[in-house]
């Protein structure tokens, strides 16, 4: 796998971190570049209704820094005008990338037409890229799912009018729209779309281990790789991964500094939102983070029950403290690997204006 381009934007190393509502905002996003080995940065989606009709939420959405660079924003809609203006505004704010969202089953989303609703509306889709082209100067990216459902996967077909339209990468994620987060991506569908057009392609699926990566990749020849919910377990899995690329022995975090990754996480959320926000943030990182540590399970028992930032921040402390001296928590236990599975399983959190908590190992959506 080698550094690829989208246009003249060096994809190096060519490792994206895939997109999450409710989780890659400016702040995850930052944590997770600093950490190193990654290519490309993806805002959560946005709203081109609420861009265009100046919803402050969504504005916020476009906020980035230049260390985040190359970035892009993430439009969703399913209205031709309203997708270039949301483009437009993407790219005054000086985003790198503008990036289609074609792949969210969010009921809300699809109902209106966008999201994953835009497979099976193909013609639709080709205005939006058309009427975007027009107007932006910044390259045009796609992420799509495989098809609206089993019995109507049309990804080839959708990836090859979108490099018609002048769309200068393709993001599969290789599950359908019914799938929702079910089952495993299928990566064979991924090296089709890679076979069928001359634009590069990245691939997207269940990548939460560096072979697990390499071996999607050797089968497909994809010209790169999206990871999103395993970087919030691990966010040195873009560094590993490019380090195993580079022929270095993947580099290994100890304690100290998994403590110091959630501590520089949670003083950036402080800085950055009101309390009751960051610390839906703090124990959404902290608990998917843990997955798989020793007393992981009886830590994040704790944590959700913390009422405060000082509380999760002793809570934390505690944990790590006890980490180094006894390599054990609680009773010691490490989760079966069911427990370990990918669990934050949908872009409906934010698809209508929600707010995030955590209840159980999930995150779980509240209405406004
Ligand atoms: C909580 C959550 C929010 C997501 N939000 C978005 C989004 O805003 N835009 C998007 O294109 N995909 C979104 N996705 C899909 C991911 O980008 C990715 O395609 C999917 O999780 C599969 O990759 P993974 O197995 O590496 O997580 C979201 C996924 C999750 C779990």
């Amino acid at each position: 796998m080698r550094p690829f381009k989208i246009r003249d934007i060096s994809i190096d190393p060519p490792l994206i971190l895939s997109p999450m509502a409710g989780v890659t905002d400016y702040t995850f996003r930052r944590l997770i570049k600093r950490r190193g080995g990654v290519g490309l940065v993806v805002s959560e989606f946005i709203s081109v209704e609420g861009l265009t009709r100046g919803n402050p939420k969504s504005k916020r959405q476009m906020r980035f820094d230049e260390e985040e660079r190359p970035f892009a924003v993430q439009i969703f809609g399913a209205r031709p005008d309203r997708m270039a203006m949301g483009a437009e505004m993407a790219q005054e704010v000086g985003a790198d990338v503008l990036d289609v969202n074609c792949g969210c089953p969010a009921p809300k989303v699809v109902k209106n037409g966008g999201g994953s609703g835009l497979l099976r509306e193909p013609k639709l889709l080709e205005s939006i890229l058309k009427e975007i082209k027009r107007t932006i100067t910044i390259p045009l990216t796609l992420k799509l799912r495989t098809g609206y459902s089993e019995s109507s996967i049309n990804v080839v077909d959708v990836a090859k009018m979108a490099e018609q339209c002048g769309v200068e990468h393709i993001q599969v994620h290789g599950r359908t729209r019914e799938q929702g987060y079910k089952g495993l991506a299928n990566w064979d569908r991924i090296r089709e779309v890679k076979e069928a057009v001359s634009i590069p392609v990245s691939g997207n699926g269940d990548v939460t281990t560096i072979k697990y990566g390499i071996d999607r990749w050797r089968e497909t020849g994809v010209d790169g790789i999206l990871i999103g919910r395993g970087a919030m377990q691990n966010p040195w899995i873009f560094r590993q991964f490019a380090d195993v690329l580079a022929g270095r022995e993947p580099y290994q975090p100890d304690i100290a500094e998994k403590k110091e990754v959630l501590l520089e996480f949670f003083s950036m959320c402080r800085e950055e939102m009101p309390e009751i926000v960051s610390l839906g943030k703090m124990k959404q990182l902290a608990g998917q983070f843990t997955r798989g540590l020793v007393g992981g399970a009886q830590f994040r028992q704790t944590l959700y029950h913390s009422h405060s930032a000082d509380e999760i921040l002793d809570n934390i402390s505690i944990y790590f403290e006890t980490l180094e001296k006894r390599s054990t928590f609680g009773d010691g236990a490490v989760e079966a690997d069911d427990d370990r599975d990918l669990v934050i399983e949908s872009c409906d959190l934010s698809a209508a204006g929600t707010n995030y908590a955590l209840a159980g190992s999930g995150v779980t959506a509240m209405a406004e």
